[in-house]
């Protein structure tokens, strides 16, 4: 049974848009301009799937011929959590979906020899009635992951209100994370072979932060 069926809350949106772009983010040779441009995309377009049920009422409007009620989004608080660093490349496609979203951050760095997450910045909007979504396009050991979902969930969001949206996820990271927080919902645009024992996914597309700020 593959990750997929095994958890109901892993969502893989392998639309082929987005399979395409990631193709090119993968490809050593793509330039760091196109690389933070392609995650841009992608994210907008994973951002365009995750906010499908997003509740709607009916407000009147005038056309030019008639009145009527059309739908819109019933003011439901959003906030887009990017994991630092390379989250902030996701959540800039999401804001260009979402404007009025508020952003929080919450920086994490791996501990080399450890690999576990090292918390040193966590700042967050009024969580009352908000939905968050998380941004690392990695999902690679689930623990830098499972961490944020800590974060927020002791700042008072509920379960029911965080999203995590990645690029690229690992099995390893899958098991993990729904070890720890089954009811939180993950998108991914793929769940990649494994991970190697430096911790990095494989085939994967290289350090994610790196590749999008142009860094060693
Ligand atoms: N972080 C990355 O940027 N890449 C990986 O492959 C794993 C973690």
């Amino acid at each position: 049974m593959n990750a997929n069926e095994r958890y109901p809350n892993l969502h893989v949106l392998g639309h082929p848009l987005i399979l395409h772009k990631l193709t090119h983010m993968r490809d050593l040779n793509t330039s760091t301009k196109t690389f933070r441009q392609l995650l841009r995309e992608i994210s907008l377009l994973m951002g365009y799937e995750i906010t499908r049920n997003l509740p709607l009422i009916y407000q009147p409007v005038q056309t030019p011929l008639t009145t009527f009620d059309a739908p819109v989004i019933s003011g439901k608080k959003l906030a887009v959590v990017p994991i630092l660093r390379a989250g902030v490349g996701m959540a800039e496609g999401l804001l260009e979906l979402l404007p009025s979203a508020r952003v929080g951050h919450i920086g994490v760095y791996r501990d080399h020899d450890t690999h576990r997450p090292v918390e040193y910045l966590v700042k967050l909007p009024e969580p009352e009635g908000r939905l968050f979504i998380l941004t690392d396009p990695m999902l690679a050991t689930g623990y830098s992951a499972v961490h944020a979902v800590d974060v927020l969930l002791r700042a008072g969001v509920t379960a029911n209100n965080i999203h995590f949206l990645a690029l690229v996820a690992a099995p390893e990271g899958i098991d993990v994370f729904f070890q720890h927080h089954p009811d939180v919902p993950v998108y991914v645009a793929a769940v990649d072979d494994h991970l190697n024992e430096n911790a990095y996914i494989v085939p994967g597309l290289g350090d994610a932060g790196d590749r999008l700020f142009g860094t060693k």
